[in-house]
């Protein structure tokens, strides 16, 4: 049997005082083992491409960026991003898978880079691009989840935390999934802060994944760090992005903005995911304080 995807939207409830939160709304996805993979394309929750049915920020567009077609991959890719915990739409991550393909398209020769793992549910599509094309996707986390995973927010899964530590585990429940799914020698766990990955950093990639932290600082950061190691015809995608402060947390969208800025070239977009080119002429940003 293979899994379909029960999507549910909910919105972020007031997170503990001082504390920030990331998006207005967010779909939290669970698996439940159907006859169906992916359920019925024309209908429900997976109609189109806007499959959990959630609403498109408001503000600029970009054009539409055409999800993959998830048929395509490997039924234990699909089962293991079915059974994957995380908060990633099926819609967005085949819109996604798409991207990835995208710039493997035009840098094969490359790997695939990709800040924010979680429990890897980004990683399990972009994973098997980068298998498809005989190249490797690295994917950087600290595994001890973001300010909202923490106690007391609402996107805290207590049934992550590690009895021995005491702290948010995600790096066990990746490694289960990339092995279900056939991606072990494909997908490289990165463990460790970004900020310091990022300051040693030195391989050029052709598709760089930004899904890590949302602070301002951080996600500015992650960009400043390893932006500038995307090859000239290479591809930048960034998630949680909402022009509308009243729909998401600023810094994604603050991050596309300065791509732009920078020179990057909008490519498309499919609900939060914007996708960026970098062309010859892109400025490198300054980088981060140390
Ligand atoms: C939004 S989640 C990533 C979701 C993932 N892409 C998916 O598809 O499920 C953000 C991740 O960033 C990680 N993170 C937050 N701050 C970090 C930092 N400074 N260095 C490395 N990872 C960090 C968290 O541990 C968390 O797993």
């Amino acid at each position: 049997m293979t899994p379909s995807l029960r999507v549910m939207v909910g919105n972020l409830a007031a997170p503990p005082a001082g504390t920030r939160r990331t998006g207005a709304s967010v779909a939290r996805v669970t698996a439940q083992r159907t006859s169906d993979p992916l359920g019925d394309p024309t209908a429900g929750p997976y109609a189109g491409n806007d499959t959990a049915g959630l609403p498109w920020p408001s503000g600029p567009r970009d054009a539409p960026l055409p999800a993959a077609d998830p048929t395509q991959l490997p039924a234990a890719v699909l089962d293991a991003f079915g059974a994957a915990r995380g908060f990633l739409p099926p819609d967005e991550a085949f819109a996604l898978l798409g991207a990835a393909r995208t710039a493997l398209a035009a840098h094969p020769e490359l790997p695939l880079l990709e800040i924010g793992t979680y429990c890897g549910r980004s990683s399990l599509l972009v994973g098997a691009a980068a298998a498809a094309a005989g190249t490797t996707l690295f994917t950087v986390d600290h595994h001890r989840g973001s300010e909202e995973n923490q106690p007391g927010w609402q996107w805290h899964d207590a049934e992550l935390v590690d009895p021995v530590t005491g702290r948010l585990e995600t790096l066990v429940p990746l490694r289960r999934s990339l092995h279900a799914a056939g991606l072990d020698a494909a997908v490289i766990p990165v463990v460790g802060d970004s900020g310091v990955v990022g300051r040693w950093w030195t391989t050029p990639v052709g598709f760089l994944f930004l899904d890590g932290n949302h602070t301002e600082e951080i996600a500015q950061r992650d960009y400043a760090l390893f932006a500038p190691h995307v090859a000239a015809g290479g591809y930048l995608a960034v998630h949680d992005c909402y022009p509308e402060p009243a729909e998401g947390g600023r810094p994604p969208w603050n991050v596309y903005l300065r791509a732009r800025a920078d020179g990057w070239e909008p490519v498309g977009q499919h609900r939060s995911l914007r996708l960026l080119r970098r062309g010859a002429d892109v400025r490198p940003p300054a980088p981060p304080a140390r």
